[in-house]
């Protein structure tokens, strides 16, 4: 049965696969028919777009992560937006859901497959910033995989974004030191001063060694791990006996034509008896309520905050988000409709 049409939908479409970092010729802005919602779905319009990295290694042809996205097709995203049709038990019209609406004004999904959000309890873009899926991420990444210890150095890279920076945080609750990895000097202190972090080093500077080293004296107990490279080799070197890897994400390699990079020796892991998970967030979905709920604590306790970089207009997502990559962001990268 042909969809009946509500109204057109605004969408970016994947025109291209990138070489390298992706350009904005790798996008199209389309617009389509959505359909009517079904027995069970909804329809919403979205308010928010969540611009992530893990978008990047899903425009390339194939995909272990998550699973290419086909060419022509809107750009798949977590978002916000608001129930405007339901024929769901779940969701009423004028609702405020969270789910993978995707790049694009208007989405019809399975009721099933969105979460309520309540903007009394903060307000929308916090619910993809301080309350949303990278830091849920940084939350089950380090109480679940890191578990730090009280006095324990805990170093997180990519530090100003939107999971790192809620890394550090939690971190600090914990009682353990945070030492960031961000570009420039400028991101660094800005690190320091808006998250609390205990120092915060420069990867781009001549010496982001010696800085590394003077910000972690004892050494690292904790690598959360959202970058790989050479960042990844210089903390791994300075991991502690009993040390944890957890490793989050490799961004700076997602752009690469010639595939993942090898990873540092393992042999450390084996004579300081270092444990290395990698995890995905996706895993530990169900932990969202505790989560939600520890984050507004924390937040009204003062412990935690985030920053937001929020982007008018849909068609501007895909700069946005080449921005994201490339650091030309502080805190949370978000999409305004
Ligand atoms: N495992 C999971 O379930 C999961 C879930 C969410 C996110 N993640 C991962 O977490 C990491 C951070 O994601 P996010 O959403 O929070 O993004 P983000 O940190 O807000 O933005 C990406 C940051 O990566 C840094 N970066 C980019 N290229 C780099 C390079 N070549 N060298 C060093 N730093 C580079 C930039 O920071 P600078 O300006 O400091 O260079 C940029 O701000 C990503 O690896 C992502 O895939 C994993």
């Amino acid at each position: 049965m042909t969809p009946a049409v509500v109204q057109p939908a605004t969408q970016v479409r994947l025109a291209a696969r990138p070489r390298g970092q992706p350009k904005l010729e790798d996008f199209e802005i389309a617009t389509a028919p959505v359909a009517i919602p079904g027995e069970g779905e909804i329809l919403v319009e979205t308010t928010y777009l969540s611009l992530d990295p893990a978008l990047r290694p899903r425009m390339n042809e194939v995909s272990a992560y998550a699973g290419a996205v086909p060419l022509n097709a809107t750009i798949p995203s977590p978002a916000l937006g608001i129930v405007l049709e339901s024929r769901s038990p779940l969701h009423r019209p004028g609702d405020h859901v969270f789910g993978m609406f995707g790049w694009q004004s208007h989405a019809t999904v399975q009721g099933s497959e969105a979460r309520r959000i309540d903007p009394e309890r903060a307000a929308l873009p916090r619910w993809l910033s301080l309350l949303g899926l990278s830091s849920f991420t940084a939350y089950v990444g380090l109480v679940e995989l890191g578990r730090p210890r009280p006095g324990e150095t805990v170093v997180v890279s990519a530090a100003a974004g939107a999971t790192g920076a809620a890394v550090g945080q939690i971190a600090k609750i914990l009682g353990a030191r945070a030492v960031g990895i961000a570009g420039g000097a400028a991101k660094c202190s800005a690190v320091v001063d808006a998250y609390g972090f205990d120092a915060c080093v420069d990867y781009k500077a001549a010496d982001f060694l010696e800085q590394l080293d003077a910000a972690c004296p004892d050494g690292v107990d904790v690598d959360f791990e959202n970058v790989g490279g050479d960042i990844l080799r210089a903390v791994y070197d300075r991991m502690n006996p009993d040390g944890r890897v957890i490793v989050c994400g490799l961004v700076s390699e997602y752009s690469r034509d010639d595939g993942f990079l090898p990873g540092p020796s393992l042999w450390p892991a084996v004579y300081k008896s270092l444990r290395i998970d990698g995890f995905r967030a996706s895993r530990y979905f169900d932990r969202i309520p505790e989560f939600v709920d520890k984050a507004l604590e924390w937040s009204q306790a003062g412990l935690f905050t985030h920053r937001e970089h929020v982007t008018e207009g849909i068609e501007h997502a895909p700069q946005a988000f080449i921005d994201m990559l490339a650091g030309r962001h502080f805190g949370k990268a978000m999409v305004k409709i």
